[in-house]
């Protein structure tokens, strides 16, 4: 459960069951006010799209692909979304915030630098942003996030926002702005929820249940208190095996739920899972695939757009 103070916005993530159900009000260790303990309700599918700024046809368009779970495919997404609207024409940034750095790896490419570098200052953006194929361009995660993630918690005032103070002055040359987000709640994925202000949210049928949906949008709950523009955009359904029935089950609770962010699930396919050892995008490694259809699908859904690809 992710609980944000009030007062000073100092995060805590903090396990639900640990919590006494007597207790009404927590104390903020960083600047010692007092706050109630709010349990977040479930937000229905009205709390969380009903804040979404709807940008102008000049504005650049900043996705965050988020949930708190590990494997459900954000970084297949993140870099074949972003792929996918490149090679339909616009220009798209994509920015890895995990310190695992796949999707450097998915794309073949190995930048100098890219985010943490960015912010430090050791590089310019020119330096920072590597241009990974025509339109499309990355900015980088790695191991050195974990330096960043520090540095952002050791700041008394506005860690929330060092993201969005990196990334705002180059977005204007994007038409898209792709955040992948790393697995849980640290400092980092909460600077992006400071960012982006749609959320696509796969939903991997083989391994998740619903739960895992419903706890990452009250956590989405308590940021929107403190930033409004942000809201959940797309419901992506991923792994999709129509054979198998407990797939079918979530997939129809998510309809019933939240029936109109639900995209069409992108299917189980053998070629997105072997496209990035070979450093390449699902519509380079595999165009006739399922998996090329489905993220091509997506890309028309995110761009609103039919005639793309066609
Ligand atoms: N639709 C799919 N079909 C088959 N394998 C997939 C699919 N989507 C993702 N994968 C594979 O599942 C694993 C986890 O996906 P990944 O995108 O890395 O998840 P995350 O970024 O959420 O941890 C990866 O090995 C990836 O190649
Ligand atoms: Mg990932």
């Amino acid at each position: 459960m992710l609980l944000i103070c009030p007062h000073c916005k100092q995060q805590y993530n903090i396990e639900e069951g640990k919590i006494p159900s007597s207790v009404k009000n927590v104390k903020c260790k960083n600047c010692g006010q007092s706050f109630p303990l709010q349990e977040e309700p479930a937000p229905t599918p009205e709390d969380v799209i009903s804040r979404v700024v709807t940008p102008g046809d000049n504005e650049t368009r900043r996705i965050g692909v988020c949930i708190s779970k590990g494997g459900v495919g954000k970084t297949t997404t993140s870099v074949n979304l972003a792929a996918g609207l490149a090679f339909a024409g616009y220009r798209v940034l994509l920015v890895d915030t995990d310190t695992q750095g796949q999707d450097s790896f998915a794309l073949g490419v190995q930048p100098k630098g890219g985010l943490t570098e960015l912010i430090n200052e050791e590089l310019s953006a020119e330096e920072a942003v590597f241009k990974a194929r025509e339109r499309l361009w990355l900015l980088a995660g790695g191991k050195s996030l974990a330096g960043l993630k520090r540095l952002i918690d050791r700041k008394d005032f506005g860690g929330e926002l060092t993201v969005s103070e990196a990334l705002k002055p180059l977005e204007s040359q994007y038409d898209y702005v792709v955040v992948d987000t790393s697995p849980g709640w640290d400092p980092l994925t909460v600077n992006v929820l400071f960012y982006v202000n749609e959320i696509l949210t796969p939903v991997s049928l083989e391994i998740m249940t619903l739960q895992g949906l419903v706890e990452f949008l009250k956590s989405l709950s308590a940021i929107q208190k403190h930033r409004k523009d942000v809201a959940l955009k797309y419901i992506l359904p991923t792994m999709h095996d129509q054979r198998v029935q407990k797939c079918t089950e979530i997939l129809e609770k998510i309809e019933e739920l939240y029936g109109h962010l639900l995209c069409k699930p992108i299917r189980q396919n053998v070629h997105l899972s072997e496209a990035p050892t070979s450093g390449q995008t699902i519509f380079e490694f595999a165009p006739g695939s399922s998996g090329a259809e489905d993220y091509r699908e997506l890309v028309r859904k995110v761009a609103n757009n039919d005639k793309l690809f066609r």
